[in-house]
């Protein structure tokens, strides 16, 4: 069963004509990014704790000097994006990866102020050498906590049997050895209570390993900025974990980020009649928005309305490169325009050139001001470039 989006409010882009940017591309709304920033930085300045955004869910480094303004630093998923982060974001560079790579290992030293590694084993291997790099690094474990609580086991960092963090019942003290805190990511797309669900399960034994560490790190999958999630119960949360364990907290969010904050434009570029209509797009799912097929969800759709409903798909040759089913007045001409909501986060970060679809242009709209900027268009040398 597909997923449901929990975003998908259109908001500005209700009034965006879709025909101001080249087709496919993706628009970002830096008016409502800076709602979402200032969302971000409040929780920040009133909770004591420090807010970071996760590259992997929004890296579009042109909002850089934005991004920046309200947020502490930056979540780095290994050694490229944390030299983007050191490059464009500045601020606090956190990188966590699954695994590294030894011969990576002296740059992400460079570039990082934390390192955070996923078993204590990789912590081991890799604490000489930030030691001989005599720069003050602070080192970080993931652990699992061991409380499923998503909706889905891919999407679930805690369901049995991840490699995800280590499990907080192997934290001992030769595990916290030259550790300064401790990281844990298992949530995604959520609300306050399972956070706080999952604090009620670990919080005796982080009140135990806490005298030896000066921080926790309480990843992302945070719904900050949506509008319903409990923000004052969400302060409240971190104050009282530092005021119990004397650990100053960190959430590094990246879908709160850019939460409704960009649209994918397309446009149709013909129609198969197949019981019912088909729209063949220049967008497609498994090139442009592959969590539509991976997760699978059903983006929403600017303006959906009617009684006739139309399949869109990719132009690719994949038969499973279909978005979802659609309603419209009427079969959409040849050459008109359409809009997938929420794309800013998870969708750009993960385009590919499969078949040689274009990649979709780069724009930032501001929705007060209504200056538009073409900020990137992609040609044959970016598909040919990772070719050879
Ligand atoms: C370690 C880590 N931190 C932060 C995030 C960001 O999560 P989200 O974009 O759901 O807030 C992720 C997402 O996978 C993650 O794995």
């Amino acid at each position: 069963m597909a997923m449901q989006t929990h975003a998908g409010d259109p908001g500005a882009f209700r009034g965006f004509d879709l025909t101001r940017v080249p087709s496919p591309c993706f628009v970002v709304d830096e008016a409502r990014l800076e709602q979402n920033l200032q969302v971000l930085a409040d929780i920040q300045a009133r909770s004591g704790a420090t807010v970071l955004c996760a590259l992997k869910a929004f890296s579009m480094w042109s909002l850089a000097p934005l991004v920046s303004r309200y947020l502490s630093g930056v979540c780095a998923s290994g050694l490229w994006e944390a030299r983007l982060g050191r490059e464009h974001y500045g601020g606090i560079i956190e990188t966590f990866a699954a695994g590294y790579k030894s011969d990576e290992m002296g740059e992400i030293i460079a570039l990082s102020d934390h390192i955070v590694f996923n078993t204590p084993a990789a912590k081991d291997r890799f604490l000489p050498m930030i030691t001989a790099a005599g720069k003050e690094v602070h080192v970080g474990l993931r652990f699992n906590p061991g409380v499923a609580m998503g909706e889905d086991a891919k999407y679930d960092p805690a369901a049995p049997g991840s490699r995800l963090g280590t499990p907080l019942e192997q934290i001992d003290d030769a595990a916290l050895a030259g550790v300064d805190g401790l990281h844990m990511h298992t949530l995604c797309e959520q609300g306050l209570e399972p956070l706080l669900a999952i604090w009620d399960h670990i919080a005796p034994r982080i009140r135990e390993l806490a005298p030896q560490l000066k921080w926790i790190n309480f990843g992302g999958g945070h719904h900050i900025t949506r509008n319903d999630y409990d923000r004052e119960g969400l302060i409240a949360f971190l104050q009282r974990v530092t005021a119990e364990t004397g650990l100053h907290c960190y959430l590094e969010p990246g879908e709160a980020v850019a939460l409704d904050c960009g649209i994918l434009v397309g446009e149709v570029l013909d129609i198969v009649e197949n019981d019912g209509p088909n729209a063949i797009l220049d967008i497609s799912a498994t090139c442009h928005m592959p969590d539509v097929i991976e997760a699978p969800y059903r983006p929403a759709l600017l303006g959906e309305a009617g009684d006739c409903h139309v399949r869109l798909g990719g132009p690719s040759c994949l038969a499973g490169d279909v978005i979802g089913r659609y309603a419209f007045g009427k079969t959409p001409e040849i050459g008109a325009r359409v809009a997938f909501l929420d794309q800013a986060h998870y969708s750009m970060v993960k385009t590919t050139t499969f078949n040689g679809v274009r990649l979709p242009s780069l724009a930032i709209w501001n929705s007060t001001t209504d200056a538009l900027r073409l900020v990137r268009q992609f040609d044959y040398t970016d598909f040919k470039g990772r070719l050879s």
